[in-house]
């Protein structure tokens, strides 16, 4: 049967959202589902693991307007130590920004990606807000894509699906002002100060992801 392999970009995997988005996922695909986060240390184990299926997600958070680099840097490997059998590979991709187009730049860096190295595309799907989604009356949006993204996988007829938060720009910049001070002030950082370069430095020296 069409078993599916997940594998997470996120650099946060454990506490990421999108293991969120993939939990989802495989509660909806109806076939087997096997879930792995790419770490620094198991790119070869996983090209090596990517040779047992035909399907592959990949679920990862828009950086920069990119992919997260240690995702690309895995992506590199898989380049250079490439499966026997290219398998499809699909995209579930979430950004923070309300906008789910924001993600069209990530998602021609993985069309190249697998243009260039023979890997058939099969359904994206771009979340808007995904930062936030999960958290609010809105969920069901995400849930019903998702739901949508793993049917599509599973009956063989890939489709790009989007989806986002039904707000306006205006709300959705006041909510997540809102949403942000608030979780300053949990780690006792103001408003000011996360609007400082300084920001930065408190949180690599705290270690924080
Ligand atoms: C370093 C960094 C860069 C980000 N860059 C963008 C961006 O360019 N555009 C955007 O909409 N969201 C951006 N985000 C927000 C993430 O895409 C968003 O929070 C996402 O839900 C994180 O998913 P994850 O928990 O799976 O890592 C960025 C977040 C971080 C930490």
């Amino acid at each position: 049967m069409e078993k599916i392999l997940i594998l997470n970009g996120s650099p946060r995997a454990p506490k990421s959202n999108s293991k969120r988005y993939a939990e989802i996922f495989m509660k909806h695909y109806p076939h087997e589902a096997v879930y792995r986060s790419v770490t620094p240390r198991n790119h070869l184990s996983l090209c090596k693991e990517i040779d047992d299926y035909t399907q592959v997600l990949f679920v990862f958070p828009l950086y920069a307007d990119a992919l997260p680099s240690g995702f690309l840097q895995f992506l590199k490997t898989l380049e250079a130590y490439p499966p026997a059998r290219k398998p499809l590979i699909s995209i579930l991709i979430n950004c923070g920004f309300l906008e789910h187009e924001q993600n069209e730049m990530a998602i021609r860096m993985i069309q190249l990606f697998c243009r260039r190295n023979g890997y058939s595309m099969g359904s994206i799907l771009m979340l808007g807000s995904g930062e936030a989604i999960l958290d609010t009356p809105f969920k069901y949006i995400a849930t019903r894509k998702i739901r949508q993204l793993a049917q599509s996988i599973a009956s063989g007829h890939y489709r790009t699906l989007t989806g986002t938060m039904p707000l306006s720009k205006t709300l959705f910049r006041m909510a997540a002002e809102i949403y942000w001070t608030r979780y300053g002030k949990r780690f006792g950082t103001s408003k000011r100060q996360m609007q400082t370069m300084e920001i930065e430095k408190t949180r690599f020296s705290q270690g924080v992801q």
